[in-house]
């Protein structure tokens, strides 16, 4: 019989439980109020650099007016799921003009960002299919190319002649089968850039997929927002409908909502449509939420300023932590993500818990989130952060121990 014959559930829950606690790796969930770029935890206010409200988007009148105007037009709640009777005229415009946002030739809007990454490959690779991640790839990547049965490979971090391995080895085996390249655009952990054009070319030479997560890159980089492939100057590869480009992109961080949004040619949307079961059996995007990012597309169209300070932060942030010498990864744009990487998941916490101190939160990132032994505060810049408050974190923030 097992140790655990006999002890209820509980109990084994408990001792498990226990263990990540003595790891320092358990985590809880801890309420919060936001207001505006200040957070109010346990009665105190805070400068919030842990959340991914890039622009300040989440408390912005107009977007406030969007949610509530749209929930007094057509309800809180869709009602059903997208083909039942959940699709509302609502739907197909912003599905409309985040296609035209992104170059593409059709949209689909899922719940999450989370789900769009499950509704893309779970439809697009079958047995026999070989997906190739990077291995820093996000967890919903990881989790959604489990779930095909497809074949998954990850490769390391941003290189390039691994992955060509793979696929090489893959085109040669099963020239029938599809191969997809899955990569985020920023990752989200380390704040640096994916080479979208070394990909392509990648993807050309084996005839692969491109499948590109741009949750970290919309309304952050590229001249209108559009993402990395627009800073790059690979937009028309990466986003034109045709080309072979399927993009994930994420209303929940700079747009300042919630809902995926998956955009490609009309082929993929209307095959996603058919056979993505996270948009099937699920409950269409409410209204509200809807509204929400069309209302984040007219934003991002008429307030370019809030991308041209938080551009100028990435830069000014990044240079000046290195200076202090905090090592950051090389990359190109620099981005609103800020690794302090401290090593273990102890010294982490005692970082955030130092900057709480000075009245900035950010937010200790720890193993499995991380690997062993990069435990980080992962700092997030916003737009709306002024001179002295940057001054004040970058002395709060101080040299690695
Ligand atoms: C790269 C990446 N992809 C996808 C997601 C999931 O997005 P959402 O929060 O909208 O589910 C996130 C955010 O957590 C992310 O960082």
């Amino acid at each position: 019989m097992s140790a655990q014959a006999g002890r209820s559930l509980d109990a084994q829950l408990a001792e498990e439980l226990d263990v990540l606690s003595s790891q320092q790796l358990r985590r809880t969930l801890q309420p919060v109020a936001p207001i505006g770029k200040h957070i109010e935890i346990d009665g105190r206010r805070l400068l919030n650099l842990a959340s991914n409200d890039y622009l300040g988007l989440a408390q912005h009148p107009a977007m406030i007016a969007a949610a509530t105007g749209a929930a007094e037009r057509y309800g809180v709640g869709a009602g059903a799921s997208r083909l039942v009777t959940g699709t509302l005229a609502l739907h197909a415009e912003v599905e409309q003009r985040f296609a035209a946002f992104k170059h593409a030739e059709a949209a689909l809007l899922l719940p999450t960002g989370y789900t769009a990454n499950l509704a893309v490959l779970s439809a697009l690779a079958r047995p026999g299919d070989l997906v190739c991640q990077d291995k820093l790839n996000h967890a919903s990547l990881i989790d959604a190319a489990r779930a095909t049965g497809a074949g998954t490979r990850t490769y390391p971090h941003n290189e390039t002649p691994k992955l060509e391995r793979l696929l090489a080895a893959h085109a040669e085996g099963s020239p029938e089968g599809r191969r997809f390249i899955v990569t985020d655009s920023v990752f989200s952990m380390d704040g640096d850039c994916a080479d979208l054009p070394a990909l392509c070319a990648v993807a050309d030479r084996y005839d692969a997929v491109l499948i590109v997560d741009e949750a970290h890159g919309t309304g952050v980089l590229g001249a209108t927002g559009a993402g990395l492939a627009e800073y790059q100057g690979v937009a028309e590869r990466v986003y034109r409908s045709g080309a072979g480009g399927v993009v994930v992109s994420t209303a929940s961080k700079a747009l300042g909502g919630l809902g995926g949004v998956v955009t490609g040619s009309r082929a993929v949307i209307e095959t996603l449509i058919n056979r993505a079961r996270p948009l099937i059996y699920t409950t269409a995007v409410p209204p509200m939420q809807a509204a929400v990012i069309g209302q984040a597309l007219t934003v991002l169209r008429d307030e370019p300023e809030r991308r041209e300070r938080l551009s100028a932060l990435c830069h000014t942030a990044r240079e000046r932590l290195v200076s202090a010498g905090w090592p950051m990864p090389a990359t190109q744009p620099p981005t609103p993500i800020l690794p302090l990487v401290v090593g273990t998941a102890a010294r982490a916490l005692g970082l955030a818990e130092h900057l709480r101190s000075q009245g900035v939160l950010g937010v200790a990132i720890r193993p499995p989130t991380v690997a062993p032994g990069t435990a980080r505060v992962r700092l997030t810049l916003r737009a709306d952060l002024d001179d002295r408050e940057l001054d004040a974190v970058v002395q709060a923030v101080g040299q690695p121990m």
